[in-house]
């Protein structure tokens, strides 16, 4: 089958248009040999919040793989394969112990890294346990978010910590999951597109962010050196507003405030949230969320999110089908462009820059894993990461005509993102 559909340049064509190609495997497809699946293996990713690690285990889906995470009574936190060696049964139904787990079917204990320490029904001679390790992953706990290392063991890198993890003056906080049932490259590609702000989230649904938001904005991508950011740039008044939002590679993605108005000049803020698009299977996907909460700004506060129902707009399926209907958000959006986006039926236009831009380097990353190096945004030490998301108020006057000040709104993001390039502000702060 072909992999793009034909360009339908007569009316009444659909005829032309009834195949549906395929998907493209090689950047959606996550599961375990797949070059996708084993490009985001070589990051850490999150699996799920610390609290809901409580007296019973938990099954989930990672990368396509079944599993079960747990705390045992040593605070020790287990990543297994779900399904016990000995039979198959689910550990989701097994008894977490003092250390470890137990299989609910014969007894059988296993270790947070997949030590078997015993085998009740088997005789007192047997060696089967001394010989056999059940399938455990590595984890990694931080403000309150539980990561995993799923990738080949001698490749491990450092856990890493991104710049906007310990900001002087700011509190990191887990927030809220949501599952989108479709492939997790669609809800990525969203971060990239900003006009959907001023088009879904103001025309469409009424002003859901501040009404700045429903301005089109100048749009420009940069490369950066972890992923991609967009620079959205508004006028408003004497001021140039602009908005830097990233992807950090693989699937981490950065949002700036979406109460910034642009109407009092501030230097770089940092992102409101760092969201995870972990991929459960090719076509569902959990978001999973740290909130930066400044402990000065009132507006930073967990009240704020509350206030809101806590939830961005739009982040979940509505109530019903004709509310879905009525005041569609991004669920909807990205949710019904199929459970996999099939790109061969895509047509491009300027402002999706940013889309193909971050394929390719999803693509060349895949590539690179493929042909046994790093690919970009892994780091092998520990150090601190720098990453670029924010928004920026800089007063500087309208030019002349509409047509040079769109040109003055671009360059001044230019320039604005080039410098934060050179010198990562949150760098300097961390320093
Ligand atoms: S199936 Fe788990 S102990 Fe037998
Ligand atoms: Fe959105």
């Amino acid at each position: 089958m072909a992999t793009r559909a034909p360009f339908l340049k007569a009316r009444y064509s659909g005829y032309h248009h009834r195949q549906v190609p395929r998907e493209d495997a090689e950047l959606t497809h996550v599961g375990p040999g797949s070059p996708c699946g084993e490009y985001m293996r070589r990051f850490w990713q999150p699996i799920c919040y610390s609290d809901e690690l409580k007296d019973l285990p938990v099954a989930l889906k990672i990368l396509g793989e079944e599993l079960v995470v747990f705390r045992d009574g040593s605070g020790a936190v287990g990543l297994l394969e779900r399904h016990c060696p000995h039979r198959g049964t689910s550990l989701e139904f097994g008894l977490v112990g003092a250390k470890g787990i137990r299989c609910c079917y014969h007894g059988w204990l296993f270790d947070v890294d997949g030590t078997i320490l015993e085998t009740p029904g088997e005789p007192a001679t047997s060696t089967l346990k001394d010989r056999l390790c059940h399938g455990a992953y590595p984890v990694h706990e931080t403000h309150g978010m539980v990561f995993a290392y799923m990738g080949p063991p001698d490749r491990m890198p450092a856990f890493p910590t991104y710049d906007t993890f310990d900001r002087p003056g700011y509190r990191m906080i887990p927030g809220q999951k949501y599952f989108y049932p479709c492939n997790w490259l669609q809800i990525l590609e969203n971060t990239m597109d900003a006009v959907h702000t001023a088009f879904l989230h103001t025309i469409v649904s009424g002003a859901v962010f501040t009404d700045e938001f429903g301005v089109l904005p100048e749009l420009e991508f940069a490369e950066t050196p972890v992923g991609i950011i967009y620079i959205a740039t508004r006028r408003v008044g004497d001021n140039i507003w602009a908005r830097m939002v990233e992807n950090v590679l693989p699937n981490l993605q950065q949002v700036a405030p979406i109460w910034e108005n642009g109407q009092q000049a501030h230097p770089f803020s940092g992102p409101m949230m760092s969201r995870w698009i972990v991929p459960l299977d090719d076509t569902n996907t959990m978001l999973i969320e740290f909130r930066h909460i400044s402990e000065t700004e009132g507006v930073v506060t967990p009240d704020w999110w509350a206030d809101r129902g806590i939830m961005l707009p739009g982040q979940l399926g509505a109530d019903s089908y004709e509310e879905s209907q009525r005041r569609p958000g991004d669920f909807e959006a990205q949710v019904s462009q199929r459970p996999v986006a099939v790109h061969g039926l895509e047509h491009l236009g300027t402002t999706d820059r940013g889309i193909t831009m971050f394929r390719n380097q999803v693509r060349k990353g895949i590539r690179a894993v493929k042909e046994g190096s790093d690919p970009v945004g892994l780091f092998r030490d520990s150090s601190v990461i720098p990453t670029y998301c924010n928004d920026t108020v800089v007063r500087v006057p309208p030019a002349k005509t509409p047509e040079l000040d769109k040109k003055l709104l671009r360059e001044t993001g230019r320039r604005l993102a080039q410098g934060y390039i050179e010198a990562p502000p949150l760098m300097a702060a961390a320093e």
